[in-house]
């Protein structure tokens, strides 16, 4: 099976790594998609990525920190 990893591509139209998301959620302590959109550019060219950003968000806004993506 296909494991998701930091280094794992999220966003293929912009070529930006789970990694990238992870660390600009952490330290920016973004809450919502429409800023991690605007702080990465992750998302903001086809709707294919947004869910797996939706996800990153739903972990941190319910636990405040991101472990399922090491
Ligand atoms: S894969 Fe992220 S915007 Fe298209």
């Amino acid at each position: 099976m296909f494991e998701k990893t930091a280094k794992s591509t999220l966003c293929f139209c912009k070529n930006i790594k789970y990694g990238e998301v992870i660390k600009a959620i952490k330290e920016k302590d973004l809450k919502t998609l429409e800023e991690v959109m605007h702080c990465t550019k992750a998302g903001i060219t086809c709707w294919s990525c947004r869910g797996d950003i939706k996800d990153l968000l739903e972990e941190y806004n319910k636990t405040g920190k991101i472990t399922s993506i090491e």
